[in-house]
């Protein structure tokens, strides 16, 4: 029998329960192909705090380090808002990610037509369908570039944060970007802010140099503040974006509204093996945890993720797809994407009905 170790990371909020429900959904799908799965589970974010005093434990890391992939739910929470930059939660995040150089984060945007009424977008605008990859890059940029605090001349406060890329680290992103594309719809944006940025022309040049390698692929550009704008206006016109992290960052939650619902939307960061770090977009969401209210759709559309991508099982993971629309089918909806007529259901039944679709 085929064994898989996969590090789960719980983390903290809403993360624990969706992740407990993707887990079953795992166990379940494992089963039917006679895989076994081997789950390590381990902290990282705020529960890691409060247990060891530090977000991201070396024995963390390192079992991440010794699996096939991760499962990871969300870090952070008020509790924890009140810490320096090292000491937060969303620092594990970042630990994670540059620790086990996962540079590549794929955030897939589509809308399934049995939630074209939850999008808050007009019928004429989705009727066109949405399918766009958003192809984020991980491990560089603004979240990793030198940041601090200085005080000016007049004495008043200063604080920096440098966005700082280098011609490799766009290359390779570009390069998955390409690749993606050519199983799609053979199109690629990046979004940059050009006009402004000597980091963005450089990413300008750079993926210019690299789409040459790939003649069958049309590429363009747009500055970031127009593409947010025409992911509202006409978001059928996007098949594969490619950019830095922090415009990705802020990109993807946009886009995953026009889906109906953050809660809806998986992603992996991966690196070029096999091995990768399945999370949903979202966060802990504090608003919600503990109330049996979040969707746990995203997280178990991550799952499906991981089997395909880290464990070669492609199958499977259009088995755990076609489970959740299925459910959706039936009409059922948590409250983030409920809408007249259909059945509002909580987190844990929401997870019963994907098992017992499956
Ligand atoms: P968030 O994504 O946690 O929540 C934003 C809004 O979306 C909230 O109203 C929330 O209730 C809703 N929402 C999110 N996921 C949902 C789901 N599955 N079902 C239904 N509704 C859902 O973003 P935030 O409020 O800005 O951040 C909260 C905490 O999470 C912060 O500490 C932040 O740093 C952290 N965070 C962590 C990750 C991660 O670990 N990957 C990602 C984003 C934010
Ligand atoms: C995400 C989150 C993280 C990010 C935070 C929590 C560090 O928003 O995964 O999208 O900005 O990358
Ligand atoms: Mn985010």
């Amino acid at each position: 029998m085929k064994e898989f170790d996969i590090a789960v990371i719980p983390g903290d909020g809403i993360g624990v329960e969706v992740t407990a429900i993707a887990l079953k959904v795992m166990e379940k799908v494992a089963a039917k192909y006679a895989v076994r799965l081997s789950f390590t589970e381990v902290l990282a974010g705020g529960c890691a705090i409060d247990t060891y005093g530090e977000p991201l434990p070396a024995s963390t890391l390192e079992t991440c380090q010794n699996s096939d992939a991760v499962l990871l739910g969300a870090v952070g929470g008020p509790k924890w808002d009140h810490l320096g930059g090292n000491q937060r939660p969303e620092k594990a995040l970042l630990g994670l990610r540059s620790g086990l150089g996962l540079y590549a984060n794929l955030r897939p945007v589509k809308i399934y037509d049995e939630l074209k009424g939850a999008s808050p977008l007009k019928d004429s605008i989705i009727e066109q369908g949405v399918d766009l990859l958003i192809v984020r890059e991980l491990t560089g940029g603004i979240y990793f570039g030198e940041r601090g605090r200085t005080t000016t001349d007049e004495g008043y406060a200063s604080a920096f944060d440098s966005e700082v890329y280098n011609e490799f680290e766009i290359a390779r992103i570009a390069k998955n970007a390409f690749e993606a594309a050519r199983l799609r719809q053979k199109k690629v944006t990046l979004v940059d802010k050009a006009n402004i940025l000597e980091s963005s022309r450089l990413w300008r040049e750079v993926v210019a140099k690299v789409a040459k390698h790939y003649p069958d692929v049309e590429l363009n550009y747009m500055y970031v503040d127009n593409a947010a704008m025409q992911l509202v206006k006409n978001p059928a016109q996007f098949d594969v974006i490619v950019t830095s992290n922090m415009f990705g960052d802020i990109l993807s939650d946009e886009a995953s509204m026009i889906t109906g619902s953050i809660g809806m939307l998986a992603s992996s960061s991966v690196r070029q093996d096999s091995f990768g770090m399945y999370e949903p977009i979202h966060g802990s969401a504090p608003d919600i945890a503990g109330k049996d209210l979040a969707n746990p759709l995203a997280q178990i559309l991550s799952a499906a993720m991981l089997f395909e991508y880290s464990l070669g099982m492609g199958e499977a993971a259009r088995d755990i797809e076609n489970a959740v629309e299925s459910v959706l089918k039936q009409g059922y909806r948590t409250g983030d994407i409920w809408t007249e007529g259909t059945e509002k259901v909580g987190t844990t039944r929401m997870g019963e009905l994907v098992l017992a679709a499956l």
